[in-house]
């Protein structure tokens, strides 16, 4: 069910250097990735549910409305999603396709290999008829190995607005990488969080319960099992900023005194002044009418775009 051939000292060997050049940078930078391991993709499914944080409901709500006009325009195809996670949202289009009569297929793709075989088996007993072909790496690795498909098309979606993880230099990359994997008539289904007020972004990333800011200390722990580290998660503390100017929230973590931290594992020895920050994530809040444009020039053509009533959270359903 679950493959990747990936061989793992490849992945720890890469991993590696993306920790060391990121640490050692003057803006100190993590790897978003590293978030989603298995304790942080529980934490992320605990902040989706948060009252600050609008996102994920609004884009189910989008979803429920609209899963029949979107299986109405695509008919029966191939599914594949792009970090799948605990695949609750994706329910709401699986029912609609479900609708159709025909048996599909759906190939979730996540970097934590915990939630996407629990998420795999549960979906297999509630669609019995749907071929599951669920794929464990990122998407990159994912989408390298895609070959053409025997449904009538293939439509692969991402959702959450993930996409807003990545830099306009990544994202860029990653449509190409995209396009690259779509046949001519195929479609790509996008999830994108839109530009609001600060207020509201900022507390959807600073939520009062502290779920947000245990997801982002995670990420020290995970270095600290993963490099051999000694990371200590009470020197650091949380906090998410709206940079108006690039339109994204920056999720930092902020070292509270002057200490040096090791990772054994890269050899690597890190000092932190007090005050000073990693960046963790970003998260852009996008504009419908400049991704399209970004989406056209790499062959994407929007068939179709969904909002909420207050324009919060968009669904961008193109064709390549
Ligand atoms: C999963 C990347 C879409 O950017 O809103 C939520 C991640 N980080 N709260 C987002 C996240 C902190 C989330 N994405």
């Amino acid at each position: 069910m679950i493959k990747n051939e990936t061989p793992s000292s490849t992945i720890e060997q890469k991993v590696g250097e993306e920790v060391i050049q990121g640490l050692t940078q003057t803006q100190k930078t993590l790897p978003a990735k590293y978030l989603y391991d298995a304790r942080g993709s529980e934490l992320f499914e605990q902040i989706c549910d948060l009252p600050e944080y609008y996102p994920t409901r609004t884009e189910a709500a989008i979803l429920r409305q609209y899963a029949p006009e979107i299986v109405q325009i695509t008919g029966v195809c191939e599914l594949v999603e792009l970090g799948s996670g605990s695949s609750t949202k994706t329910r709401l289009l699986l029912d609609a396709y479900q609708n159709l009569g025909q048996s599909g297929k759906y190939v979730p793709i996540d970097v934590s290999e915990s939630i996407l075989q629990s998420s795999a088996l549960q979906l297999q007993k509630d669609y019995p008829n749907l071929q599951i072909e669920a794929f464990v790496g990122t998407y990159e690795q994912a989408l390298a190995q895609f070959q053409p498909t025997s449904f009538p098309a293939r439509m692969i979606f991402f959702l959450g607005s993930s996409i807003g993880n990545f830099t306009p230099q990544e994202c860029d990359r990653f449509l190409q990488q995209v396009t690259t994997v779509l046949a001519p008539g195929d479609y790509f289904l996008i999830g994108l969080d839109l530009q609001k007020p600060q207020p509201i972004l900022e507390a959807a990333y600073n939520d009062a319960q502290g779920v947000t800011a245990a997801f982002n200390l995670n990420i020290l722990s995970h270095l600290n099992w993963r490099f051999q580290g000694n990371f200590d998660l009470n020197l650091f503390t949380h906090q998410a900023i709206y940079n108006q100017a690039n339109a994204q929230i920056e999720m930092h973590l902020y070292s509270q005194a002057s200490h040096s931290v090791s990772l054994n594992d890269l050899n690597l020895d890190i000092s932190f002044q007090a005050g000073e920050s990693i960046l963790t994530e970003i998260s852009r809040k996008f504009d419908l009418e400049t991704i399209q444009a970004q989406l056209a020039a790499k062959g994407l053509n929007t068939v179709r775009i969904w909002t909420d009533e207050q324009q919060w959270f968009g669904l961008i359903l193109c064709q390549a």
